[in-house]
């Protein structure tokens, strides 16, 4: 930490706000390629999440990187960098009390491994959105694999840069063979009792 810099105590703690919220707080971190799903699947299933009366946020690659983090590139120390601001802010909501759904490529390993040791592992669930390059390329939703192999961008993940798929995700989710809907009934049944374990800490 930064010399004069000292951390305030509040009165009230992130185990008020659960209690007061009803359920517990944590980060469902979604990771996989750009055109997986991951925004289609974490927005259907926020929708379900919000009809039960609990309290989320979504934070998107594409969003953040519209604003807060409009400095960074698609190199790799700006990869690190937005994932790490990301987490800080993920760190802070999941303080607050709320239910985060994090859609960022996330492309690193290592990368990974920061988000959970900056939220916490017992509040980091790792969703891999496994869907498949050339999957990807064919839906290629937002035309930015067509200018890759154009050479029009550079450091597209999976084609011109690199993607580690996680080796022990908390739920994997095959969209070509599961529907948005399966894969949301799955993420809840696996969710449901975490986010009763507010208050038995
Ligand atoms: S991350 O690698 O740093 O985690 P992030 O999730 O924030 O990436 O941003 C990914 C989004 O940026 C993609 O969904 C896509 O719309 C857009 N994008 C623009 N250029 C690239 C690129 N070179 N590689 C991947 N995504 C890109």
């Amino acid at each position: 930490m930064e010399p004069h810099i000292s951390l305030h105590n509040f009165s009230i703690s992130v185990k008020d706000r659960r209690e007061q919220n009803k359920h517990n707080s944590f980060v469902l971190w979604f990771t996989g390629l750009s055109g997986a799903g991951k925004s289609t699947i974490a927005n259907a299933l926020e929708t379900e999440m919000y009809k039960r009366g609990i309290h989320t946020y979504c934070l998107d690659g594409d969003n953040v990187r519209n604003g807060l983090n409009k400095d960074l590139t698609f190199k790799p120390k700006d990869r690190i960098e937005n994932i790490r601001r990301v987490a800080e802010i993920t760190k802070l909501l999941i303080d607050s009390g709320i239910v985060v759904l994090a859609t960022f490529i996330s492309p690193y390993k290592s990368n990974r491994d920061t988000i959970k040791s900056i939220v916490g592992k017992d509040n980091y669930v790792e969703i891999y959105i496994n869907t498949s390059l050339e999957e990807c390329e064919r839906r290629d939703v937002k035309g930015l694999y067509k200018k890759a192999r154009k050479g029009e961008i550079t450091n597209m993940t999976g084609v011109t840069a690199p993607f580690e798929p996680p080796e022990s995700p908390n739920i994997e989710i095959n969209t070509e063979t599961e529907t948005v809907s399966e894969s949301v009934k799955r993420i809840l049944e696996y969710i449901s009792p975490k986010l009763q374990t507010y208050n038995n800490e």
